[in-house]
């Protein structure tokens, strides 16, 4: 199933990177309603004169919540985004740490990665990077050396989420803060009872709030909050599951 899921999510977001047709595609509402990448953005949450400031381009209406707008980043940090599709918070992360820091985008689809590069080259960004890696496996960053690690609707898309945290553990910095926007359910659905479409989704990976909260302290998480909560969807696409959309920090502890 592993292999079979990543495959689909490789083949899944390709295809929105190159034809920026994302409907369908862990929306908020149901499929087919039309809405725009932009307005989907602005629905979960998005600063829209921050999103003017970026490029539009970036913005595939593919997220789940902001993250970008609860991490509080200063001028000079170093910050990691998973799963960084063609740049969005990347870029919104890069206007906030300004010149003196650094944003390093990781996804493991090479369209996405294409997209974003040619977004970062087109729009002068020279602190952003984008790397390719699978990020439950190894994101490649060094240990202890970030300030602040974000997502947006990726960690649901993982086959193994504890060992996802544990990644993004092993990268922060002592002190260093994880803001991660997801999508979790009310019911789980077995591993082999998966459907690998409705996993790309953000459907049938999506772990329960609990579990995705005990995964983050196995992980050796502390402070773990939630910033944002909300219901993102209800109905028969879902299989009856309620789908919610959670914002949510995490702290390494210092030494
Ligand atoms: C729903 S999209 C979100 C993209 C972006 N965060 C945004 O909000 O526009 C999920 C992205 O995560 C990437 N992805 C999924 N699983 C991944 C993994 N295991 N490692 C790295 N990237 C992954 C996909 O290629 C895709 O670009």
């Amino acid at each position: 199933m592993n292999d079979k899921v990543k495959d689909k999510v490789r083949e899944r977001y390709g295809k929105i990177a190159l034809t920026g047709n994302s409907d369908c595609c862990c929306m908020p509402g149901e499929c087919g309603t039309g809405n725009s990448p932009m307005d989907a953005t602005k629905m979960i949450g998005y600063d829209t004169t921050e999103l003017d400031a970026i490029p539009q381009a970036s913005i595939l209406g593919v997220g789940c919540g902001s993250p970008t707008r609860f991490t509080c980043l200063q001028k000079g940090e170093i910050v990691v985004d998973l799963g960084s599709g063609a740049g969005i918070d990347a870029f919104l992360s890069a206007n906030k740490v300004t010149s003196s820091g650094m944003v390093i985008g990781i996804d493991m689809t090479d369209e996405m990665l294409e997209k974003a590069r040619k977004n970062a080259r087109e729009n002068g960004y020279a602190n952003v990077e984008f790397r390719k890696g699978d990020i439950e496996k190894n994101i490649p960053v060094e240990d202890d050396s970030v300030d602040a690690v974000i997502s947006n609707c990726v960690i649901n898309l993982t086959t193994n989420k504890l060992d996802t945290f544990r990644q993004i553990h092993r990268i922060l910095k002592p002190g260093g803060r994880m803001i991660v926007s997801d999508l979790v359910t009310d019911r789980e659905v077995s591993a082999q009872d998966a459907d690998a479409e409705q996993w790309c989704n953000c459907i049938d990976g999506a772990l329960t709030k609990d579990s995705y909260i005990e995964s983050i302290r196995n992980a050796g998480f502390h402070n773990v909050d939630i910033l944002d909560e909300r219901t993102y969807m209800d109905g028969d696409k879902t299989g009856n599951r309620k789908i919610t959309s959670l914002t949510i920090k995490a702290v390494k502890e210092q030494k």
